[in-house]
Formats: C-alpha cells, sequence, structure tokens
C-alpha cells in the first residue's frame, strides 16, 4: 500500500468499534499494515485489518498477548481499548475500580513494554495512547476514570522521557465528548446536551477526527512531539 504509513505495522487495540475502529481504518489507509484487537474471539475490524482477540480486562490473558506483540514487533502501537464505569465515588465498588486501572492502565504498560525491543531495535517507534479530557480535568462520578487517564498521561511522560533518545515517540491523545457507545453508554440525552453546551464547537467529536491527530502523531512528519497528551475536544478543556 501507498501513503505515509508504508512499509510500518500497527498494532491498535479496541479496533472493533468506536474511535479505535476509526484509529484502524485511517491507519490502514495511509498504507501501514494494520492489526486491530477486540475482546471476544471473531470481532469484527475494518477491512484490510487483521483481527486478534485479547482480553485485557484479564492480566493473565494480558501477559500473553504481550507476549505475541513482543514478536510481532510493530513500529506503532496505538493503545486506544478503555472502559469507564460511571458512579458516585461513595458508590465506587472496588473490583470496577480495579478493572478499570487494568485495562485503561496496566495493559497499556504492559504492550508497551512489550513493543520497545523492536522499536529500539529500529531506531523509530510510534507509541499513541488513548487518555481523555478526564485526563486532564475532573468531573463527577469519573473518579475511577480519571485516575486510570491520568496515571496513562504519567505513564506516557515518563516512557518518552526515557525512549525518545531512541527515535521513539510517546504521546496521548486525549478526545473530548465524542460520539461513540461508550459516550452514549455513560450519558442520557440530558446529560450529554448539558456538556456538549460546554463545548466551545457545540458539537460531538467524530471518531475520525481523534484518527486524523493520532495518525499524525504515528507517522513519519511527526520529527518532535513526545511526552505530550494533546487534547482533541472542540475546545473543551483548554488547559
Ligand atoms: P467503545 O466502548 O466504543 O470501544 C472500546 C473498544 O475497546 C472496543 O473495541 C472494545 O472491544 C475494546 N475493549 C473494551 N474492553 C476491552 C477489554 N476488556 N479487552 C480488550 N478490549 C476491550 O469506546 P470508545 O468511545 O471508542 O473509546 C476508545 C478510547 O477512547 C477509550 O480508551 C476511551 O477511554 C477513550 N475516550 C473516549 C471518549 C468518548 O467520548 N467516546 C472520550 C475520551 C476518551
Amino acid at each position: 500500500m501507498d501513503g505515509p504509513l508504508a512499509g510500518k505495522t500497527a498494532l491498535v487495540t479496541g479496533a472493533t468499534r468506536g474511535i479505535g475502529r476509526a484509529i484502524a481504518e485511517r491507519l490502514f489507509a495511509d498504507g501501514a499494515t494494520v492489526i486491530g484487537t477486540g475482546r471476544l474471539p471473531g470481532g469484527d475490524v475494518p477491512e484490510g485489518v487483521e483481527f486478534r482477540a485479547a482480553d485485557l480486562a484479564d492480566m493473565a490473558a494480558a501477559q500473553t498477548f504481550a507476549k505475541e506483540v513482543e514478536v510481532m514487533a510493530p513500529d506503532i502501537l496505538i493503545n486506544n481499548a478503555g472502559i469507564n464505569s460511571p458512579s458516585p465515588f461513595a458508590d465506587i465498588d472496588a473490583g470496577d475500580f480495579t478493572a478499570i486501572q487494568q485495562v485503561n492502565v496496566t495493559a497499556p504498560f504492559l504492550l508497551c513494554r512489550a513493543a520497545l525491543p523492536g522499536m529500539k531495535g529500529r531506531g523509530w517507534g510510534r507509541i499513541v495512547n488513548i487518555a481523555s479530557v478526564w485526563s486532564k480535568i475532573a468531573k463527577e462520578g469519573r473518579a475511577s476514570y480519571s485516575t486510570s487517564k491520568f496515571a496513562l498521561d504519567g505513564l506516557t511522560k515518563a516512557l518518552a522521557a526515557e525512549v525518545t533518545e531512541f527515535g521513539i515517540l510517546a504521546n496521548c491523545v486525549s478526545p473530548g465528548i465524542i460520539d461513540t457507545e461508550m459516550t452514549r453508554n455513560a450519558l442520557d440525552d440530558e446529560q450529554l446536551r448539558a456538556l456538549v453546551d460546554q463545548v466551545p464547537a457545540k458539537r460531538l467529536g467524530q471518531p475520525a477526527e481523534i484518527a486524523a491527530v493520532v495518525a499524525w502523531l504515528a507517522g513519519p512528519e511527526n520529527t518532535f512531539i513526545s511526552g505530550q497528551n494533546i487534547a482533541v475536544d472542540g475546545g473543551l478543556t483548554r488547559v
């Protein structure tokens, strides 16, 4: 395939729907060989994308998949799979809290670590971790999620401090309120309207708008951005 990512292999977690699906589609259109994951066997990924099942909520399965990633040795790693379970602070279930950290932080950590040897060996790598505007600001009912996404930002910055000298650029992209199943499940219509009203763009974002920024950060035009957390949020955070 022609395109800026020709000759590169990209791994995108959570590529069966929403933002991850749009990222997988975009990286493939840009010429990469793309491997996309989903939680369950037989997941539907965009045409041209190779599917792998990996339940990242399960520590043993995540570790097994990390071993596969060492062999796969992707040039580009996009840690997109993520979960949310909004709850008032006092009612947060400890098991749910831990599961969110497992999928949103521990799995990206394991996959970054697994991808590094290949990237270092080639002297080129791009890691984009999908955080959230709730990695920059916080909101009621989002303690478990914000804990995980602030942590993912910290992980990415610390990683960048160690690996950028080897040609590996690691960044976060933080979506705002995007039109996906996760958003529709977390917010009822009234909550969604109230939130969108706070967005200077006055609309939901589309998954393709996130994918465009991820593709640029993951591509050859990005030569000097590392350790950043870039909000793509229609102006919501403005921090
Ligand atoms: P989604 O719920 O529509 O899709 C999530 C993807 O992650 C799916 O492909 C699913 O198979 C995968 N996934 C979920 N649990 C998994 C598990 N246990 N093991 C492996 N894969 C699993 O989510 P959406 O909205 O596309 O979000 C993608 C990323 O963007 C997440 O990290 C999310 O936190 C982040 N995000 C989303 C925002 C939004 O407005 N939708 C806003 C800010 C961040």
